[in-house]
């Protein structure tokens, strides 16, 4: 009997942890983006594939890993990596997929508490999952649902992990809000029209897709565009 109701946990862990999409998944439709993707920060954002910010990590602390609330998000075990009480896992592709396709997806809103910024959660474990986007009139995926969400349009999807933006002279680079205190146009700036299709089959006859390089300080182009 135990040994049963072991392996029916087992097999509830290892079905929980197949529905939830690697950023590899997306790429069976969407190639474009997700070539793009995975030269960027977002996906190289964790200790796992940014020595910087390994290193600076273990620098602050050996042990616990509070940045992964923002440079490692997607995780499951997200509190008690934060705490240091679990430590990051290089199998779990929900950790080496840093700020996943999926994970800036599912956002459905930010939530503004006194001492931080919160991205609140859509995902309940559902195996064909609601994505947000700013599409007009996107095509059925079988993969997922689609529904359009005012702050990927507002740019304040960013915001929950942006919204203090300085470098590392604590200098502010670009600014995050606009003359008026509402939240500058990231997305205008950071995901350019590019021609190309949205995904593979491109039943839409979209000739765009939003960019998702992510250009920032690592980029000549967009260095000399701030100067
Ligand atoms: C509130 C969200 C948040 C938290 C928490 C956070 N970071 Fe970051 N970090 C960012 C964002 C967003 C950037 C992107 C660049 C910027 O804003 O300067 C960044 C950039 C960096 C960079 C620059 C990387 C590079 O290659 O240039 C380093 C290093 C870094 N973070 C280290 C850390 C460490 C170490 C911790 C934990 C002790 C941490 N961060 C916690 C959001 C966060
Ligand atoms: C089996 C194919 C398929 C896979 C796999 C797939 N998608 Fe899609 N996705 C589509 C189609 C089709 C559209 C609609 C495109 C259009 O209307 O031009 C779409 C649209 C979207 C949109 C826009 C939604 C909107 O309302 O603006 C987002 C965001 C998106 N997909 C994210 C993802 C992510 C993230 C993954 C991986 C976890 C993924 N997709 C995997 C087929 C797929
Ligand atoms: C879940 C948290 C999260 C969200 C949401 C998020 N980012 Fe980031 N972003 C990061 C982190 C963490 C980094 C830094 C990664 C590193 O350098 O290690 C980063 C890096 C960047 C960079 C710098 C790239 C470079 O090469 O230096 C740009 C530009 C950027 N993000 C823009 C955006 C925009 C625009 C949005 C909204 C559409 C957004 N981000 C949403 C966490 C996030
Ligand atoms: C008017 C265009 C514009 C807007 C609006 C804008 N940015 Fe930028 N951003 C830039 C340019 C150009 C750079 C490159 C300058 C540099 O790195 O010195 C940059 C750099 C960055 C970097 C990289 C800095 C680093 O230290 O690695 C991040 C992260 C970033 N922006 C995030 C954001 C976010 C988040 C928003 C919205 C709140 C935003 N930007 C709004 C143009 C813009
Ligand atoms: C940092 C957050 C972030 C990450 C990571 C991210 N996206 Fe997006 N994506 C956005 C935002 C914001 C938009 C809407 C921009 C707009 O419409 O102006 C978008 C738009 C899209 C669209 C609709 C295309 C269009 O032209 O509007 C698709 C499809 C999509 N993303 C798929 C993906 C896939 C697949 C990945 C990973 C390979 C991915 N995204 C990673 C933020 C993100």
């Amino acid at each position: 009997m135990k040994f049963l109701t072991s392996l029916l946990f087992l097999l509830v862990l290892s079905l929980n942890a197949s529905n939830y999409p690697s950023s590899k998944s997306c790429n069976e439709c969407h190639e474009n983006i997700y070539r793009e993707h995975i030269s960027s920060m977002h996906h190289k954002s964790s200790i796992f594939k940014d020595e910087v910010h390994r290193k600076v990590k273990n620098a602050v602390n050996k042990d616990k890993y509070s940045c992964a609330i923002c440079h490692m998000p997607a995780t499951k075990n997200l509190r008690a990596v934060m705490s240091g009480e679990e430590q990051p896992n290089p199998q779990s592709y929900r950790q080496t997929d840093g700020v996943s396709c999926f994970y800036c997806h599912q956002i459905s809103k930010i939530y503004d508490s006194k001492a931080h910024k919160i991205n609140f959660s859509n995902y309940k474990g559902e195996k064909k999952p609601t994505v947000f986007g700013n599409l007009k009139k996107p095509y059925e995926s079988n993969e997922h649902n689609s529904k359009s969400n005012e702050i990927y349009k507002n740019s304040q999807v960013c915001m929950g992990c942006h919204s203090h933006k300085q470098n590392k002279l604590g200098f502010e680079v670009c600014n995050t809000k606009n003359q008026h205190d509402k939240t500058s146009d990231c997305i205008g700036c950071h995901m350019p029209s590019t021609t190309g299709t949205i995904e593979k089959e491109d039943k839409g006859m979209r000739e765009n897709y939003v960019s998702h390089k992510f250009l920032g300080i690592h980029s000549q182009q967009m260095v000399k565009k701030a100067v």
